[in-house]
């Protein structure tokens, strides 16, 4: 599904904005602090329900005011539409709605709207530890297969139960109760992310190599224990050690997808645009596969594109997300930095200032002087 209108009340500096954004290129400037990557949290809320800014509820929020709304209405290839809403209040309640009927998990927004997010953080993808990572796989896999949702829950759920009755230091019996669960669902769990790693990884390459020579590139999947070991076998042969660190050490909790050049990680060698062009090669990659197996259309939002990426590699992206035929929503602070990659593409234009956003027309109207 695609935007169609979208209704923002109370998110950071926009008090009240109703946009109609183009079903292709939404091209968004303003100066510093006029409200851009608050339009684009609020897009983003829409399929996370939560922020890529804070992780603190009421941050999003407009000072001085109790309740956030959005409403959006959506629209399908097949141009059939369905409206949604969220509401929330500064005490943490959260109201979701798809077509005025209460829904209960984020999970079923999440799925009508696969939303990517480039921005100047996507570098932590490279730089910090394995958790971003998983999250991408986790969502990737979740994308093209719904029910793995429910199976990751409930291995959350008993990694949960085990950690605990480790921390609470339970006797064996109590700890090692769970492990069958723990094993059954943690094949589960690596058959799926395998087999999305198997149709991400030649799709990867191949985005990455139109937009980069990388000689002796490798992208691994690592499941989180070692490959030739039974997990169980594992759990047991470091029961103590579990019980001395106070959480479960092997297992799916533990995964990872390596990126590395020969042996050495790839943002120890690459400068930091060329790691700004790998993360974007593999959303972009992760897009084109969603669109392959399942038919679906990602929706990217670009925060702040010019940021350490030269003209060519800016023009370049936006020409690899006009071929995915996603939607996409683009920042930047002024208008030649982006627009010039724009020409002839199907498109609108927004100007942000203090928090008022002006629907500036189609892009073609647009006089580049
Ligand atoms: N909860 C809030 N209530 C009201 N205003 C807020 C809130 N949180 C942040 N702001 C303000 O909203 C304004 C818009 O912020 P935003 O990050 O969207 O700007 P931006 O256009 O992306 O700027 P930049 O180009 O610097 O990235 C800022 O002035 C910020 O201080
Ligand atoms: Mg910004």
């Amino acid at each position: 599904m695609k935007f169609n209108r979208v209704v923002i009340n109370n998110v950071r500096n926009i008090s009240d904005a109703t946009i109609f954004p183009s079903e292709k290129f939404n091209f968004i400037y303003g100066v510093n602090g006029s409200g851009k990557t608050s339009l684009l949290e609020s897009l983003y809320y829409f399929g996370h329900v939560r922020s890529f800014r804070s992780h603190l509820v009421n941050r999003i929020i407009k000072l001085d005011q109790e309740v956030m709304t959005l409403f959006s209405d959506l629209i399908s290839p097949q141009q059939t539409t369905l409206n949604v809403g969220i509401q929330r209040t500064s005490d943490k309640d959260c109201k979701m709605h798809i077509q005025q009927q209460p829904i209960k998990t984020t999970a079923d927004l999440a799925i009508l709207l696969p939303i990517i997010l480039i921005n100047p953080d996507s570098f932590s993808l490279l730089d910090g530890g394995p958790k971003p990572r998983r999250s991408i796989l986790d969502w990737g896999v979740f994308h093209v297969e719904h029910q793995y949702y429910s199976l990751w829950l409930r291995f959350q759920r008993c990694l949960k139960q085990r950690n605990q009755a480790l921390k609470d230091h339970l006797s064996y019996e109590q700890i090692i109760v769970w492990d069958e669960e723990f094993c059954n669902l943690a094949e589960q769990i690596d058959q799926y992310r395998r087999h999305y790693y198997e149709l991400l990884n030649p799709v990867f390459h191949k985005v990455l190599t139109e937009l980069l020579t990388i000689e002796n590139f490798k992208f691994e999947y690592h499941k989180g224990w070692n490959e030739d070991i039974d997990l169980k076998e594992l759990l047991s042969t470091h029961l103590e050690q579990d019980m001395e660190r106070g959480y479960t050490y092997y297992g799916p909790q533990r995964a990872d997808l390596i990126l590395k050049i020969g042996t050495i990680p790839l943002q120890d060698f690459l400068s930091r645009g060329q790691q700004k062009i790998v993360v974007s090669a593999l959303r972009i990659a992760q897009a084109q596969v969603l669109r392959e197996i399942n038919g679906k259309e990602c929706i990217f939002l670009v925060d702040d594109l010019p940021s350490e990426l030269g003209a060519e590699y800016r023009f370049f992206l936006i020409e690899m997300l006009n071929r995915l035929n996603a939607q996409v929503f683009i920042t930047a602070i002024e208008k030649n930095l982006i627009l010039p990659g724009l020409v002839n593409k199907e498109g609108k234009m927004f100007h942000v200032e203090h928090g008022n956003i002006h629907d500036e027309g189609e892009l073609v109207e647009v006089n580049f002087g």
